[in-house]
């Protein structure tokens, strides 16, 4: 048995680890200086006491946006002036009532209870601002989450009309590009007052990102030019995501510590994808609603016994023979809510979940071909069958189980 001396002792290849991790920002945010410039220049008036303009920032995921933002609102706090911001995640601040808490706890001690009303809040959230003359910043980080955005965004616009001195504007940041449509006209038009994107990085930016933060992260000629450039390539070929890309130097990193090298080449980044990857499907499963997660488990189930039609199959241009029908998919999605007790959906309904399945690239679907009567959808699982399937059985069994029981008391409850 080592000691806690000999582990902490152990040669690593990392010189600090923290500038890996997905919530570090670093001083310097290569490629993004324009938009970061141009954000600066929008919120700048309210450092002269006027009201910042709202902007709307958005771009697909690990694009920078989230980085960029927070890295004005630093500089921006440096300033001393009666200008503030209040960042959040709506991830977690998912509706009117919680953002305004937020914004009272942030700012009003004496308000740090539970209990008040929106109304209450509202007008705390005004006394303050009017009493300071203050020029209120909100970020709203993956905005699209809130709920009740509509009203959100028409008691915030509000609060500026109430307001006899001082100002409040919004941030909103989000990935989801079309979920601006859903919201009503006026609050899109205050919210998105002023629009930026942010583009995918390509593979040259990539790599520049990367080089940057393994100079930081790692000792000196620690990860071979190859190993930065062929994680680059990996993370530009699936969205251009510097946060996947990161992710994958970090996690080489650790397989080269496992390994006790002092060294990260091609090989610890190819370890690394197949390690990321699986932890990413494991993310996205846990998220799934239930259904979602049943005929997934089914699939997967159904991949590892067998499928009926595996002759026809192994004839076709499916090599490996993994293909299954989608009709036997939801025979044996059929036989998992029985076992898992919970209600079987139409195949309607299937079929949509097979679809939002894809979507998320947790299957591959193809028409069936001519070997098979009529058209049928044949379903491939995207990941080890075998790893699914337990990681689904353990999110029933030890997470879900009690949420079944609740849903039958809740269906109890409606019919009194
Ligand atoms: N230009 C850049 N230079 C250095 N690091 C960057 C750059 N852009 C992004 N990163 C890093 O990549 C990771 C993801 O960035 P960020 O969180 O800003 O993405 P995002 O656009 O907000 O994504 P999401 O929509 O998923 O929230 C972070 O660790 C961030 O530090
Ligand atoms: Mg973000």
């Amino acid at each position: 048995m080592p000691t806690f001396s000999q582990i902490l002792s152990k040669p690593s290849i990392f010189k600090d680890r923290n500038v890996l991790s997905p919530h570090y920002v670093p001083d310097i945010l290569p490629f993004r200086e324009e938009q970061i410039e141009k954000i600066m220049n929008w919120v700048a008036p309210a450092l002269k006491n006027e009201r910042a303009r709202n902007i709307f920032v958005y771009g697909k995921t690990g694009t920078g946006k989230t980085a960029s933002v927070r890295h004005v609102m630093k500089k921006f706090e440096e300033e001393k002036q009666p200008a503030c911001t209040c960042y959040m995640n709506c991830r977690i601040y998912n509706s009117r009532y919680r953002v305004l808490q937020k914004i009272t706890k942030d700012f009003i001690p004496e308000m740090d209870k539970a209990g008040f009303g929106v109304a209450t809040l509202y007008e705390k959230i005004l006394a303050w601002i009017s009493g300071g003359s203050r020029r209120l910043i909100i970020v709203l980080d993956e905005v699209d989450m809130v709920g009740d955005l509509d009203e959100l965004m028409y008691t915030l616009t509000r609060a500026n009309d109430d307001l006899k001195h001082g100002s409040l504007s919004i941030i909103g940041i989000s990935n989801k590009l079309d979920f601006k449509n859903v919201l009503d006209p006026r609050s899109r038009s205050s919210l998105c007052e002023t629009e930026m994107v942010f583009a995918p990085y390509t593979p040259s930016q990539l790599q520049a990102i990367l080089l940057q933060r393994s100079q930081m992260g790692f000792g000196q000629d620690a990860v071979d030019e190859s190993a930065i450039n062929l994680a680059a390539a990996i993370a530009a070929q699936e969205t251009g995501d510097a946060r996947y890309a990161l992710r994958l130097l970090l996690k080489a990193g650790e397989i080269a510590d496992e390994h006790s090298l002092m060294h990260i080449s091609d090989k610890e980044v190819e370890d690394a994808r197949k390690n990321v990857d699986s932890d990413i499907a494991a993310e996205i499963i846990a998220t799934l609603p239930d259904q979602q997660q049943l005929v997934l488990y089914a699939a997967s189930a159904l991949s590892l016994s067998g499928s009926k039609y595996a002759k026809l199959f192994a004839a076709s241009d499916d090599e490996d023979g993994r293909f299954l029908a989608s009709g036997e998919v939801y025979e044996e999605y059929t036989r998992a809510c029985k076992a898992f007790k919970r209600k079987k959906r139409s195949s309607r309904w299937y079929r949509e979940y097979l679809n939002d399945l894809e979507m998320l690239g947790l299957i591959t679907m193809v028409e069936s071909g001519p070997g098979m009567r009529g058209h049928t959808r044949l379903i491939k699982v995207g990941y080890p069958p075998l790893q699914i399937k337990a990681l689904i059985e353990k999110n029933f069994v030890h997470g879900k189980v009690m949420a079944a029981e609740d849903e039958d008391a809740g269906g109890t409850q409606e019919k009194l």
